[in-house]
């Protein structure tokens, strides 16, 4: 993109701000400045501009989804099982970590993955995640392909560990990298807050574009020369989900679902996480904020609560099913960040309370957008210690005691 051009661009959006360092920038800056600007959905800022309060909440009318409760899947193990062990020997199952966020409420400058949980030697995250992944490459005979998804702000870094630890046993030839991509960061007005003199600031564009990077990044095609047919999409967080589990693939395979969505029952009826339903007759999930009294205290045919399975990141798509959702438009959602940014007399200010907004597709909204779903129970103390701060609900220290309950040694 050339000068003029930015210069149009911006003009139309009312951004004409970003270029205002332009001539104090050496040429290897200016050209990195033109390219990010080149890289910026503005549509997207002016559609959250004009109507950001309403977008990704739910409109249409919510009604239960039924999950496939443990018994029948206890019941039914044996056949899952081989269904899906039969998929993954075929090569048609890879495995998708998200591993792009900031992990802001752990508060460590590092990538999540890298935080060690252990108590008497180092037990990184990733090492887990790894770990849950090789018992399936260890039980089948099969390697999975594993892709993981990065961001600008931790892709050398994680690489680089990774590759020092020697993927803690994972073979490299299994796994691909791809990048998500960054949207800008805005003060109230929408107006885009510049980072340094040439940048401006931005941040991961959420966990909802991971597979239109995998498309963009190339990823998806190696996915595809593969073979590959379902892909099974997770948080790095989680460090005790199972990952590419047999019994859930060949569950949602026999099902005819195009997705599989891990739930488990809730804790309590206004526990914060997201619920599975149907939305206007359609897979959803809605929010834990968006659940009325009425919908918490509804039952189904037992007498049991009919909005009583939450969801924790671990899905399982179908590669054509995935095709068609990324054709249709996500929701945004925004989210309100203390955003550093340059002051009028360009020096860099990093507030200590939210100063604007930060905007995200998320996952969970996929699920809206695809045919069918199936929201498949797992038990909540094997398989749920997800780790999202330091101390407290979903933490290191809860997730440590999880995993000693489960018998790994920290
Ligand atoms: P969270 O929503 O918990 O976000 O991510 P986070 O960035 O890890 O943590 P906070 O909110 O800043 O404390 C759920 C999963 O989605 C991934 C995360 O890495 C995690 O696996 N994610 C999130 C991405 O890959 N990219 C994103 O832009 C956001």
């Amino acid at each position: 993109m050339k000068k003029e051009e930015a210069e149009q661009l911006l003009k139309k959006y009312g951004q004409e701000h970003i270029l205002r360092y332009y001539e104090e920038l050496s040429a290897e800056q200016k050209e990195a400045l033109l390219k990010q600007i080149a890289g910026i959905d503005f549509p997207m800022i002016e559609r959250i501009q004009q109507n950001h309060s309403k977008e990704g909440l739910h409109k249409g009318k919510i009604t239960p989804l039924a999950a496939m409760q443990l018994k029948e899947i206890e019941a039914r193990k044996a056949e899952f099982r081989q269904i899906g062990v039969k998929a993954i020997e075929e090569g048609k199952v890879g495995a998708v970590l998200l591993a792009g966020g900031m992990g802001t409420r752990l508060g460590s400058d590092e990538p999540k993955g890298m935080y060690s949980i252990g108590l008497t030697k180092e037990v990184y995250i990733f090492e887990r995640i790894i770990r849950n992944l090789l018992d399936v490459v260890e039980d089948t005979g099969s390697w999975i392909r594993l892709f993981i998804m990065t961001s600008e702000k931790n892709n050398e870094i994680t690489q680089k560990f990774l590759k020092e630890k020697q993927y803690f046993g994972y073979d490299p030839f299994y796994i691909t990298f791809f990048i998500q991509e960054m949207a800008p960061a805005t003060d109230y007005n929408g107006k885009i807050y510049m980072e340094e003199k040439g940048k401006l600031s931005a941040s991961p564009n959420g966990n909802g574009g991971w597979f239109s990077s995998m498309d963009r990044c190339g990823a998806l095609a190696i996915a595809e020369q593969e073979g590959i047919e379902w892909l099974n999409v997770f948080a790095v967080d989680n460090v005790l989900q199972r990952i590419a589990d047999p019994v859930f693939l060949g569950a949602t395979i026999a099902a005819r679902c195009t997705v599989g969505a891990k739930v488990v029952r809730k804790a309590a009826p206004d526990e914060k996480v997201g619920v599975i339903c149907l939305e206007d007759g359609k897979p959803s999930i809605v929010e834990y904020y968006e659940l009325t009294q009425e919908l918490m205290d509804a039952k189904d045919a037992d007498g049991e609560p009919a909005y009583n399975f939450g969801v924790i990141l671990n899905y399982l798509f179908c590669v054509e099913e995935l095709k068609r959702i990324v054709s249709k438009q996500m929701p945004l959602h925004i989210v309100e960040k203390k955003i550093p940014y340059l002051d009028d007399s360009g020096n860099l200010v990093k507030p200590e309370q939210p100063n604007g907004y930060k905007f995200e597709t998320l996952v969970l909204d996929m699920i809206h957008l695809a045919d069918s779903c199936l929201p498949f129970e797992v038990v909540r103390n094997k398989e749920f210690a997800p780790i999202k701060n330091r101390t407290g609900i979903d933490s290191v220290e809860s997730a440590q005691k999880l995993l000693k309950e489960n018998g790994v040694e920290l």
